[in-house]
């Protein structure tokens, strides 16, 4: 693992340090106005890195893939102002340590709604018309002749699509589904004003009726204690049989144990999961033995122009909070 890069050498700069190699849309107004160094690992820095780089900045910018918690604040010490988090979700972040501290935490709402929400369509698609496993039948040399009963899914149009978790990209993809004629069940803990659910065309209903109706189940809540491992073997158990679970949140919201043997015994048809719990998913873990589970690497907001935009949105975060600015987008603070 190599250091990173300095750039600017006026002391008076607050320092700053960059987890990764981000847009220069985000790097370029950040080292106009700070002491920028950027880790430029092809992996992420190991914790002592992590550690190690923090030491004495006034600002970090993290990805989802570091941890900020009571021990990386110690070493930053007391000159630390703002992590900003290059991702929408924040549960790497110790938000309630950091609010403690002073310290303000920013993230990039907004940003990569669309994009994400294209590709747990994306998902959807790809899981019930099984164009993954087409894909490598064909590659395979399997292809002998058009066939009435080859390579048969289940329809996307037409059939119930229940979203758990009903914020931005939840109501997202409620309106694509909308274009494909299905019925929109969600589950929230808030409640969803009337205007909305009649636009979406979409019913709020408990988690469990939403498991037990849905021809594919779609999961769009923020991890944190009450999440973890809410879809768990009894959450599988209302499912369908032949029903899909798309996961574009977070691994852990799902118990992975509890799905491998649901998709094993063919007790759901199967999922797409761009999230793992761990992440990456080692190449010998079951789930990856299964033809019924789709896994990609945590790409769902992978575009050039959203990547750019997250990267100009935590760049505004981090320069703002240096400056002891309001952040144009803090987290939410802690309950
Ligand atoms: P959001 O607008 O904050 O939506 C999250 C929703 O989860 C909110 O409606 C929230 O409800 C709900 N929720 C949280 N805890 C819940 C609980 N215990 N029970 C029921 N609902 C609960 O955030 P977003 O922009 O849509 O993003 C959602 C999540 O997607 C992010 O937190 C992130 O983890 C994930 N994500 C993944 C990718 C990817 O690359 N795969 C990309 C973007 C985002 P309340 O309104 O009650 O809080
Ligand atoms: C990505 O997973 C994000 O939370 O932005
Ligand atoms: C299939 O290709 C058809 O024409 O039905």
């Amino acid at each position: 693992m190599t250091a990173g890069t300095e750039a600017g050498d006026q002391p008076a700069r607050p320092r700053v340090f960059i987890t990764r190699r981000i847009p220069d849309i985000g790097l370029d107004p950040i080292r106009a106005v700070a002491q920028a160094r950027v880790w430029d690992g092809d992996l992420p820095p190991s914790r002592p890195e992590l550690l190690a780089a923090v030491e004495g900045c006034s600002g970090i910018l993290t990805l989802l893939t570091d941890r900020v918690d009571d021990e990386l604040l110690d070493r930053a010490g007391p000159g630390l102002r703002v992590v900003s988090n290059y991702a929408v979700g924040y549960d790497n972040i110790d938000v309630r340590a950091c609010a403690a501290r002073g310290v303000a935490v920013g993230n990039t709402p907004g940003a990569l709604t669309e994009t994400t929400a294209d590709f747990a369509f994306a998902l959807i698609l790809a899981a019930a018309r099984r164009i993954p496993e087409a894909s490598r039948f064909v590659r395979a040399g399997r292809w002998t002749s058009w066939g009435p009963l080859l390579l048969l899914g289940s329809d996307v149009s037409g059939a119930t699509l229940g979203i758990v978790g009903f914020g931005r990209i939840g109501q997202a993809v409620a309106r694509r589904a909308r274009g494909f004629g299905m019925e929109i069940l969600y589950s929230s803990r808030t409640a969803v004003d009337p205007a909305t659910e009649a636009e979406l065309g979409a019913r709020g209903v408990p988690l469990a009726e939403l498991l037990a109706r849905s021809d594919f189940v779609s999961l769009h809540v923020s991890l944190g204690p009450e999440t973890h491992h809410l879809i768990d073997a009894a959450a599988l158990a209302l499912m369908k049989p032949g029903a899909i679970l798309v996961n574009t949140a977070r691994g852990p919201v799902v118990d992975s144990a509890a799905l491998y043997t649901a998709l094993r015994d063919r007790r759901i048809g199967g999922a797409a999961l761009d999230v793992t719990d761990p992440e990456p998913l080692p190449l010998d873990d079951p789930l990856l033995a299964l033809d019924n589970c789709l896994i990609v690497p945590h790409v769902a907001s992978a575009t050039t122009a959203t990547r750019g935009r997250m990267a100009a949105m935590a760049a505004a975060n981090l320069i703002a909070g240096l400056r002891g600015e309001p952040l144009p987008t803090p987290v939410p603070p802690p309950a």
